[in-house]
């Protein structure tokens, strides 16, 4: 063979080569590409979490005085209506008559009993106590039941979303 046709032959190898390094490094890509797709996906919620993201409520269901008792996220949500005879707490009052609460007890996860003689919440697990405003009264409970995240649209009420009267809430 002649140096020129050793020449010719040795470039065919090396562009052969590099074609063969270009297709695994295009099909790499397109393997990581898929992989982190496939990643993204098994993060993205699943629908039937994403519909219990919000949740809406017409507060004019709950008559002064009842409590009723919705779930939200897994977890329940204390609608109270209060009458005069309850504790005043306009900072969390919602819509200027009711109380909105998560009733999970911020001492150890415990679900507190409303106890309408007395008009506080009761957690069957350490004896902590809520006013009906939800604040933490009595017992080892650190902080007053957490308010969920909500907006108002009229006398509906929508849990999961941040409204005006949610952030003014928090802040203060
Ligand atoms: S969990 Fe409620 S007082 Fe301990």
């Amino acid at each position: 063979m002649s140096n020129e046709e050793k020449l010719e032959k040795n470039e065919e190898n090396i562009s052969r080569r590099d074609f063969l390094l270009y297709a695994m490094g295009a099909w790499a890509t397109v393997g990581v590409g898929y992989a982190l797709y496939a990643m993204y996906k098994t993060w993205e919620p699943l629908p039937e979490v994403m519909a219990q993201a919000t949740v809406k409520f017409d507060l004019s269901k709950v008559k002064p005085g009842e409590l009723k008792v919705i779930s939200w996220r897994g977890k329940p949500v204390f609608i109270l209506h209060k009458t005069k005879d309850m504790t005043k707490c306009p900072e969390r009052t919602v819509a200027g008559e009711y109380t909105v609460v998560i009733g999970v007890c911020t001492h150890l996860g415990c679900i507190p009993n409303w106890e309408p003689d007395k008009k506080i919440w009761h957690c069957p697990c350490h004896g902590g106590e809520y006013n009906a405003c939800g604040v933490n009264i009595f017992g080892p409970p650190p902080r007053p039941l957490d308010i969920p995240p909500f907006k108002l649209e009229g006398t509906i009420i929508v849990l999961g979303e941040e409204g005006p009267e949610y952030r003014k809430m928090i802040s203060g």
